[in-house]
């Protein structure tokens, strides 16, 4: 079980659940943050925090959102950044890449 990052997030990237993290799983892309999925513990302290409930566990995560589940874990892997498992959020880990379904994203899809 992990957490997820939805579109709310687009072009808001508030930042809460950054600090929120107890293990900095949360990473910055250009236009939203990004959950490593393999080192969230899955505490929820990220959804209590997000004031755009851009967050979900992945087994309650809408259908029409699902896709974003992919989305999150394909942010670490070489097709964008490359970075695998960082252990921690911090500057050396910051992209201004998003996940390409991130990047065609318009705005009134929100
Ligand atoms: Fe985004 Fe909400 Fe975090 S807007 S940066 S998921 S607090």
């Amino acid at each position: 079980m992990t957490y997820v990052i939805t579109q709310p997030c687009i072009d808001v990237k508030d930042g809460a659940c950054q600090v929120a993290c107890p293990v900095e799983c949360i990473y910055e892309g250009g236009r939203m943050m990004y959950i490593q999925p393999s080192e969230c513990i899955a505490c929820g302290l990220c959804l209590s925090v997000c004031p755009v409930d851009a967050i979900f566990e992945d087994r309650d995560i809408p259908v029409d959102r699902r896709h974003f589940i992919s989305a999150n874990k394909e942010f670490f892997e070489d097709a964008v950044t490359g970075w695998g498992q960082p252990g921690g959020a911090g500057p050396k880990y910051r992209s201004e890449m998003d996940h390409p379904l991130v990047t065609s994203f318009q705005g009134g899809e929100h």
